[in-house]
């Protein structure tokens, strides 16, 4: 299985290695309205053929042997879109959950929510937890769903827990460490990025994921995210084993 995997169809040569798979990867799923325009198409078809996309992706993601998986599916800034775009992307992600959450718990694979889930309607937030409740046991391929996330109101609403705990004694100012900041984070279990993907050719974070990026590795494409296969994943990952990480140190000899 994973042997057909690894290998691009048309050629024998492997395109990864089963060492140095990038654990936790996250893509930043962009290019809907721009695929859809091309089309002559409403930028809506373009969000239905993006959610489309991520099924087979996720499914892709957890046969290479990647652990966690973070895609941006809504950012705190998208609310500055016209209305009726916002509330299309909300039906969107309640029918995208009501529709693949059981497909995705079949595969085993975990599905939680970083954001400011509080911001969304009492109904998504429902579907939200029922949804992370069903998976919450799965061991495969943990899926993090990004939805009315922005990295800074994550930083944010991190300090404030601190301060809080500062304030009523249980914490004191010599245990905020990086280790102890990440922990308070939405993304807590997985926090350090090892590859971030962002299609499309917009060449910018946009808000996602600011302290977790640290020391990740970026590969673009100028594929929009509805062009987005299981290939493509192979491609980025590909990329990834070639790079050499230092974090700040020297190339071992
Ligand atoms: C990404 O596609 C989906 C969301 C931001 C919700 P876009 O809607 O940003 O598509 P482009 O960038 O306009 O093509
Ligand atoms: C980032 O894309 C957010 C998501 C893909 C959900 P945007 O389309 O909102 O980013 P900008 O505005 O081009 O930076
Ligand atoms: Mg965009």
């Amino acid at each position: 299985m994973l042997k057909t995997l690894f290998k691009r169809s048309s050629a024998e040569k492997p395109i990864i290695e089963d060492q140095n798979i990038p654990r936790h990867v996250a893509i930043i799923m962009d290019g809907n309205g721009r695929w859809a325009k091309r089309r002559g198409m409403p930028r809506s078809m373009g969000h239905r053929a993006g959610a489309d996309v991520l099924k087979q992706i996720v499914i892709g993601a957890d046969e290479i042997g990647i652990k966690a998986l973070t895609v941006y599916g809504f950012s705190t800034e998208n609310w500055k879109r016209p209305e009726q775009e916002v509330s299309f992307l909300m039906s969107l992600i309640k029918e995208y959950l009501q529709n693949n959450v059981s497909y995705m718990h079949e595969h085993n694979v975990r599905i939680r929510f970083i954001g400011h889930i509080h911001g969304l309607s009492e109904e998504l937030q429902e579907i939200i937890a029922e949804s992370e409740e069903l998976t919450a046991n799965n061991t495969g391929l943990t899926l993090q769903l990004a939805i009315n996330y922005g990295g800074r109101d994550e930083i944010v609403r991190a300090m404030r827990k601190m301060v809080e705990s500062v304030k009523s004694g249980t914490l004191q100012s010599d245990d905020i460490t990086e280790s102890y900041v990440s922990e308070q984070l939405f993304t807590k279990e997985f926090s350090d990025v090892d590859l971030l993907i962002r299609p499309s050719s917009d060449y910018r974070i946009s808000n996602f994921l600011l302290w977790q990026l640290a020391y990740a590795e970026f590969w673009f494409t100028s594929l929009h995210w509805p062009e987005f296969t299981k290939e493509t994943l192979l491609e980025a990952v590909a990329a990834y084993q070639k790079r050499e990480r230092r974090f700040g140190g020297l190339q071992e000899e």
